[in-house]
């Protein structure tokens, strides 16, 4: 049954693809026993698969649809396959078609929103180029409304969004005294979807975007080079925020802890570590951790930072290198002695801090 009526079909698609001739593609033929499942917004009966093609180009978030054949039904996607390979199944009542014309390309408007920079890249593929996008959150329970974010589309593997931004230029707000930033804000600040600026950031993308790992890069370098990436999972799926807070609540000045860090990953380095402060301990190794290693909630003394890069302890100039670091006394967000001090992020609290570029900080 269901080849002759695909025959029986196939002349009403005819005018289409004339007019779109110089655009065709295999992507632009249909696809019989297929259909991507989870991601129907719309659905009504049609006469035929042609009335269903311009259904499908009334509207606007239309991405894909499928054609129930015996049931001459037409069920609108907000997704293609190539977005979610995963829900394209075998299904032999249906044929799948992509949309041709026309496509708003995901992420590119708020009313088009997409789960993650990942899936952008893997919608649109050679054509998602680095830059800003929509995305929505996935825990509705939060009641957040979408979001622009900057993604680094490096390659399809190689996928970053912008998190967090730390700069020496403006208040202290990661390094305030309640940790707000770190544990509790579900407000963004600063500008959120700019890699260049100098100044403070928090992404929605800090406690709503998932991933493995993390990289650091220099708001003075558009090509956005890790200055260091972690390796080997760092976060295991979970979102920053997730992980950073997982170690303790030292929110109000709690002690973080003494001679150790709570938490480590491994890292390379890359680009201009060497001259970039922060990284001036990324070549030593001692007790608290090692060269190749990036520490959460790292103190040595009076002496401490949320995210310590390279080694520490006694013969790697204690524990304030790296992002939030602080020689508050006792180790905390709250400098409880006077004249202590503490920075967004430095290779020494105590010593100057550059205030003429900041750290971006990534996920994938
Ligand atoms: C896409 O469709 C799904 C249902 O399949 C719906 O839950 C979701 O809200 C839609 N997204 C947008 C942006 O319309
Ligand atoms: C932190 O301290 C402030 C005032 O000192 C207080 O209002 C707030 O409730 C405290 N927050 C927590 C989480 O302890």
């Amino acid at each position: 049954m269901f080849p002759i009526l695909y025959i029986l079909y196939f002349p009403s698609l005819i005018p289409l693809r004339m007019a779109t001739s110089q655009q065709c593609e295999p992507s632009q033929q249909s696809e019989s026993g297929k259909a991507l499942k989870g991601h129907i917004f719309k659905s009504k009966k049609v006469q035929d698969p042609y009335q269903c093609l311009i259904f499908c180009y009334s509207e606007f978030t239309c991405q894909s649809y499928n054609y129930v054949i015996t049931g001459k039904l037409c069920e609108l996607n907000n997704r293609t396959k190539e977005a979610r390979p995963g829900d394209f199944v075998r299904d032999e009542t249906r044929f799948y078609m992509r949309r041709w014309k026309n496509r708003v390309s995901l992420g590119s408007v708020p009313e088009m929103p997409a789960e993650s920079c990942r899936e952008i890249k893997a919608s649109e593929q050679g054509m998602a180029v680095s830059g800003r996008y929509w995305l929505e959150p996935r825990e509705t329970k939060m009641k957040s409304k979408n979001f622009l974010v900057y993604c680094d589309m490096v390659s399809v593997d190689q996928v970053w969004t912008l998190l967090a931004r730390f700069s020496n230029s403006d208040t202290k707000n990661w390094m305030d005294d309640s940790g707000d930033w770190w544990y509790d804000s579900t407000q963004a600040a600063g500008e959120t979807a700019d890699p260049s600026y100098n100044a403070d950031m928090i992404s929605p993308a800090f406690w709503l975007i998932g991933g493995s790992e993390l990289k650091i890069t220099r708001n003075d370098d558009s090509g956005h080079t890790p200055l260091l990436q972690t390796i080997g999972n760092c976060l295991s799926g979970k979102t920053f925020r997730s992980k950073i807070t997982s170690y303790g609540n030292f929110r109000n000045g709690s002690v973080w802890s003494n001679g150790k860090c709570l938490g480590k990953c491994k890292v390379q380095y890359g680009g201009q570590y060497q001259t970039t402060e922060g990284f001036g301990q990324a070549s030593c190794s001692s007790d608290l951790q090692g060269a190749d290693e990036v520490g959460f909630w790292c103190v040595k003394g009076w002496s401490g930072s949320v995210i310590m890069i390279g080694g520490g302890g006694a013969d790697c100039s204690d524990a304030d290198h790296g992002i939030g670091t602080t020689v508050a006394k006792l180790t905390s967000f709250k400098i409880k002695e006077n004249n202590r001090r503490e920075s967004d992020f430095s290779n020494d609290a105590w010593g100057s801090i550059t205030k003429s570029y900041s750290l971006n900080f990534w996920i994938r």
